[in-house]
């Protein structure tokens, strides 16, 4: 291993686990360098066993232990949590924390820690299990370029990164932290879609997993605008306009705008202290 690097999670659920086993994948930190604490027993011995990670006694022996301790509780356990470490504040003085938590602004969290504390709020999503996540990251008041650097670094191992002004991450969740729940909703449709229309559901899936997947690169690759390669297979008086009129009937584009700026607006909210 060559960085030497301290990486710790707190909240052993699908999120943390998901930028672990990405900074392991990359080789950003070795299993032995990985340091959790989780509410539940159970969630920890997954991790343990299945990941070969430490866990430790406390949150706070997993801030003390590490350079970077990655937050991803849910936001309601969150103030309890920055207490707890705050309450030690010595455990703090050369940790950078990295809170995923949807909706609480840095101020709110920055709030319950001492001044000074290196703090950055991101937005990952759950394809970082995969190396396919799509994470982006505001820094906190007295982080640095260097604690920049870390974090696209560790959230970079999991997929793309991107740095965006605060105000922007309720938008980030809308679009790509709850993102990938519509795609799925999109691929079981299709799926459904299929099997009315006479395929077995496994051929319906794998054609409408690799159909989600090749046009997804066709736009990542091509650098094409979207509606530019949808015009290119739309031949007049053809299937796929058929289709196309029919998703405009039911409100395709604006359910789909519709549910970005809901999850946008519900993280808002939450940070509003609203109930997620
Ligand atoms: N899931 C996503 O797609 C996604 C996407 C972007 C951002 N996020 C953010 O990531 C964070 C985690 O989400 P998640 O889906 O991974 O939630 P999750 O699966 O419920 O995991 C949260 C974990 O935190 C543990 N926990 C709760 N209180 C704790 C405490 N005081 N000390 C230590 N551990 C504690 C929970 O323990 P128990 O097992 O006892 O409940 C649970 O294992 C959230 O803030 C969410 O907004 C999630």
């Amino acid at each position: 291993m060559k960085s030497g690097l301290k990486l710790g999670l707190i909240g052993c659920g699908k999120m943390g686990r998901a930028l672990i086993e990405g900074a392991l994948r990359d080789e950003i930190v070795s299993p032995g360098d990985v340091y959790v604490s989780s509410r539940t027993a159970s969630a920890i011995q997954l991790i343990t066993s299945e990941l070969g990670v430490t866990a430790l006694e406390s949150n706070l022996e997993v801030a003390r232990r590490c350079d970077v301790v990655l937050l991803c509780t849910k936001p309601t356990d969150i103030p309890l949590v920055l207490l707890e470490l705050a309450n030690e504040s010595d455990c703090l003085t050369n940790t950078l924390l990295v809170s995923a938590a949807a909706g609480l602004t840095i101020e709110e969290q920055e709030k319950f820690l001492p001044i000074g504390v290196r703090f950055v709020r991101c937005m990952p999503n759950t394809p970082a299990l995969i190396g396919q996540g799509a994470a982006a990251y505001s820094l906190g008041s007295s982080a640095t370029d260097a604690d920049a650097e870390l974090t696209c670094k560790i959230l970079g191992a999991s997929g793309s990164v991107i740095e965006v002004k605060e105000h922007l991450i309720n938008a980030v969740t809308g679009v790509s932290g709850s993102g990938p729940a519509y795609v799925y909703t999109f691929i079981e449709a299709m799926v459904d879609g299929g099997v009315a229309e006479g395929l077995s559901r496994s051929q319906a899936l794998e054609l409408a997993v690799r159909t989600v997947q090749g046009a997804a690169s066709m736009v990542a690759e091509t650098g094409l605008h979207p509606a530019m390669l949808r015009d290119m297979v739309t031949s007049p008086g053809g299937t796929t306009i058929e289709a196309l009129c029919t998703l405009e009937e039911h409100g395709f584009r604006a359910a789909v705008t519709g549910a970005v700026r809901a999850a946008s607006k519900k993280a808002e909210e939450m940070g509003r202290g609203g109930k997620g």
